[in-house]
């Protein structure tokens, strides 16, 4: 497998991409940001990704990943949550080569994360299955079971009071509805204690922006499965991404 790739992780606000030390998974030097186009259609996004990769003067033999916020079924896009609808039926693996040239592999952000966390992080060489969950505009989750991960899974949108989960228990629902670290943890505990009477989990990771400050709503919860934050922050979806590009390229 290659020990350098490069990953490019799109969310709803910016699409950042970098080249990663596939030994250690850390970022090599500097990390390429744009603002996510509006509107985010796939032309658009995919010409962001151009630019990242153009700033970053990425290498013809460099594996390329990139990662979505929705799932990615055989390349193609079946859902979408949170950015354009157009999306809806779109073969990313064909637009992509299309706007950059060369092959790149898709994900769903929060495989990338999970994937990140399992080959470098919270998750390495845990045994059974463990759930990371990624709390941002959305909610995403990656299953991994016996390090092996189980792609696509959306328990982001579990219904939880008749509610889709994301819309009421997202990082980004705090902010917006501007909830106390307290209400916002008893929203959490709702979640994650549904999740696991649902999958009956070894581990959670909680990963996100938000999980730098795990201190103020991780020991709110009360769980029968451990919980711990993420390891790779910011860079999971990057990592990931890098990484799954590799395995493929491999
Ligand atoms: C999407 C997932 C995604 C998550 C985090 C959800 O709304 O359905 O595919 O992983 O947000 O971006």
């Amino acid at each position: 497998m290659a020990t350098l790739a490069c990953g490019i992780d799109i969310g709803g606000s910016g699409v950042k991409g970098a080249r990663v030390d596939l030994d250690t998974g850390e970022v090599i030097g500097e990390r390429v940001r744009i603002e996510t186009p509006k509107p985010a259609t796939p032309d658009a996004v995919a010409d962001a990704c151009r630019q990242v990769l153009e700033a970053l003067e990425v290498g013809p033999d460099v594996p390329v990943g990139s990662a979505f916020p929705a799932p990615i079924v055989h390349g193609v896009v079946p859902f979408m949550a949170n950015l354009d609808q157009s999306w809806v039926g779109v073969d990313v693996t064909e637009l992509m080569l299309r706007h950059l040239g060369r092959p790149v592999t898709p994900l769903n952000d929060a495989d990338a994360a999970g994937l990140a966390e399992v080959a470098f992080g919270a998750a390495k060489g845990v045994e059974g299955t463990v759930i990371v969950t990624t709390l941002g505009t959305g909610i995403g989750t990656a299953v991994i079971v016996d390090g092996a991960l189980v792609p696509n899974t959306e328990l982001g949108h579990i219904e939880i009071d008749g509610h889709d989960a994301e819309t009421q228990t997202s990082a980004g629902q705090k902010t917006l509805q501007n909830l106390s670290w307290k209400t916002w943890a008893g929203r959490l505990q709702k979640y994650y204690s549904h999740l696991e009477r649902l999958m009956w989990p070894d581990l959670f990771v909680v990963g996100g922006g938000v999980s730098k400050n795990h201190a103020e709503f991780l020991p709110l919860l009360e769980l029968r499965t451990p919980i711990v934050p993420a390891q790779l922050l910011n860079t999971a979806g990057i990592v990931g991404a890098a990484y799954q590009a590799a395995r493929v390229a491999a």
